[in-house]
């Protein structure tokens, strides 16, 4: 029988280390939440790294064993891949110039050395596992080349590939030394997938202009195979969250969290570290709220998480100075002693604490300066059972093309986000419920079976369409 095997750098599950001995914990980010739900099908696998680096034999056997059980192939990497695969070339190259954020971006020959030497090692292992009538779904700009190489190896085979972060235009995708070996690598594939139309038309644009083949509206020709690029906007697991509310633990924790915060109005924001998520930016904007209107002291909180995310990058060690101090400047400025302006937690929670946060919070801030998609902000109006409560979006993220219906915001204009906090508290509950209501349809509607199922069945139809131009 066929199976599908799913390929991400980052497996759904990771391993974290405690004096020597190992345990299993759910990973964190949009591709592994998104995807977590789907893979334990039948006798699919998900191939992937844990996370951490593993050394002695003996215990790589003993993971890839407990692994096996769970449909899952661990890719395990050494200390040196990890420096310049990982960090080096997929987060200190690609993330900051698909993020437009080119100047943080370093041009290192052995990163990109080590990039190809890694999705190599990823091809390898696919070939373990792999067989004619197989479909490989191979995700995200850690493995732009595996698509290409797996090709080389077995021509026939079916290969998707969807990219979870933007595709930038052409000015900057051009930047890179190694540009058209990554669009060539990419082409391995029979469908590419992206979250927004602007995505896919760049990728277009950028594969037309770098390398000799035609696009004709978006298929294009590359050796006699007719290649798809397509938008297929990630969804979330809508009934989970909708339904999160019922859970005991999750009412618990809503419980104490009325508790601790009568009369008090939340607004949430929940984000991995990272420079494109625009958290800067917010922190000021609520600094700005804050001068401007004394009247809501000791009557508004700004409930922030941040998950720790590649902490070995300069730019990310960086950011979490920045924010420490700027929290701790907005705290000390405006506190009084019954209240903190801001409450900043700086590591990841279980889902039943996001869910309880998602249902009590009044306002969801959600201003990314770019983001592929943002499944926080779907997981926030998911978890709006009654309908009220605003979420506050930033037009850079893939989201604000389908959440209409938010408040949307430039998240470089601290002046729009201030007023946009302003508007969404006074915000009378029956144009909350009309926004609300609308946007809870789009995410119960475009959720991730559908956006599998999408992808999976147009995946299908290209290899048909290729079979009949033979
Ligand atoms: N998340 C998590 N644990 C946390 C905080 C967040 O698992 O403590 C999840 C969150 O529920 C969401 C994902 O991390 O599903 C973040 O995805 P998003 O698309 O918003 O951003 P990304 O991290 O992929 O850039
Ligand atoms: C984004 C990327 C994913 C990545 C995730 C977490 O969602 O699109 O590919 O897995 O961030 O980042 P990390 O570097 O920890 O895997």
């Amino acid at each position: 029988m066929s199976k599908t095997i799913i390929v991400s750098n980052r497996l759904p599950v990771r391993i974290t280390e405690k004096d020597g001995a190992y345990t299993l914990a759910q990973s964190e980010g949009g591709l592994a939440t998104g995807l977590g739900s789907i893979y334990r099908d039948g006798n699919n696998v998900w191939i992937g790294w844990p996370g951490l680096e593993v050394t002695s034999t003996e215990d790589q056997a003993r993971i890839r064993e407990e692994m096996a059980a769970m449909n899952l192939k661990p890719v395990y990497l050494t200390q040196d891949e990890i420096n310049n695969y990982y960090e080096g070339f997929s987060n200190e190259t690609l993330w900051p110039v698909f993020h437009y954020m080119a100047v943080y971006a370093r041009y290192e020959q052995s990163h990109w050395d080590c990039y190809y030497r890694v999705n190599e090692k990823f091809r390898d292992i696919i070939l373990e596992t792999a067989e004619p009538g197989d479909v490989i779904w191979i995700h995200d700009y850690q493995l732009l080349l595996l698509p290409g190489m797996i090709r080389a190896a077995m021509p026939d085979i079916s290969i998707g590939f969807f990219l979870h972060i933007p595709f930038p235009s052409f000015e900057l995708f051009r930047l890179i030394p190694w540009r058209a070996e990554l669009l060539e690598g990419m082409l391995g594939a029979d469908l590419l997938g992206f979250h927004t139309f602007d995505d896919s038309r760049h990728f277009i644009n950028a594969v037309t202009r770098l390398l000799p083949i035609n696009a004709s509206a978006n298929v294009l020709m590359v050796n006699d195979r007719a290649v798809i690029a397509e938008t297929f906007p990630m969804g979330i697991d809508y009934d989970r969250y909708a339904s999160m509310g019922n859970n005991h633990e999750v009412q618990e924790q809503l419980k104490q969290l009325k508790d601790n915060f009568q009369g008090i109005d939340m607004i949430l924001t929940i984000d991995r570290l990272d420079y494109s998520k625009g958290i800067l930016q917010r922190l000021e904007a609520y600094e700005l709220f804050l001068q401007l209107h004394p009247e809501y002291a000791e009557k508004v909180v700004l409930y922030m998480i941040v998950v720790p995310s590649r902490d070995n990058v300069q730019q990310y060690k960086d950011l979490r100075d920045e924010i420490d101090k700027l929290v701790g400047g907005i705290n000390a400025r405006f506190r009084t002693i019954n209240w903190h302006p801001v409450h900043y937690f700086y590591r990841s929670f279980p889902i039943e604490t996001l869910s309880a946060l998602y249902n009590f919070a009044d306002i969801g801030l959600v201003t990314p300066m770019r983001d592929g998609m943002n499944l926080v902000s779907k997981e926030y109006v998911a978890s709006r059972t009654h309908n009220d409560g605003v979420l506050i979006l930033s037009e850079m993220a893939g989201a604000s093309r389908e959440l209409i219906d938010a408040l949307i915001v430039n998240p470089n204009n601290i002046g729009a986000i201030t007023r946009a906090i302003e508007e969404a508290l006074i915000m009378p509950k029956p144009e909350q419920y009309r926004r609300m209501k609308q946007m809870r349809q789009v995410v119960a509607k475009f959720n991730i079976a559908h956006w599998v199922k999408l992808f999976m069945d147009r995946l299908q139809e290209v290899k048909q369409i290729q079979q009949s131009m033979l």
